[in-house]
């Protein structure tokens, strides 16, 4: 095989696990945000117009706040960043 076409298929096997390991990320961010973060607001909060969350270095630190304020739970920072990318992903999309 040539040297051009070895590079090539790396390049494309490791963007697809790096796509698929998002999409995991994506899929533990839902359901941990799911069954945790809709006590006090929906989804509405997060794409209502004059929403306050305006970057994703804002969007990390609201999460991180909710998580330890409002959830008051002890997350690992996977745990943080999925629900950071899901967020992202599905509303923000910065
Ligand atoms: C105990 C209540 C409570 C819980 C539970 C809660 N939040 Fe919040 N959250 C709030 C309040 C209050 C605001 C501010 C709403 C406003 O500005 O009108 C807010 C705002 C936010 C915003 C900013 C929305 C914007 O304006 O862009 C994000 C993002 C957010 N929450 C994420 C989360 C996540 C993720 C969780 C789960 C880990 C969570 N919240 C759980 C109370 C809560």
């Amino acid at each position: 095989m040539s040297i051009f076409k070895t590079i090539l298929l790396t390049i494309i096997f490791s963007t697809s696990i790096l796509l698929a390991e998002n999409e995991e990320l994506v899929l533990i961010g839902q359901d941990l945000h799911d069954a945790k973060c809709t006590k006090c607001h929906t989804t509405t909060v997060y794409s209502r117009l004059d929403h306050k969350v305006n970057s994703l270095e804002l969007l990390t630190k609201r999460v991180n706040g909710c998580v330890k304020n409002a959830v008051r739970e002890d997350w690992t920072d996977k745990q943080k960043q999925s629900v950071v990318h899901y967020l992202n992903e599905s509303f923000y999309e910065f």
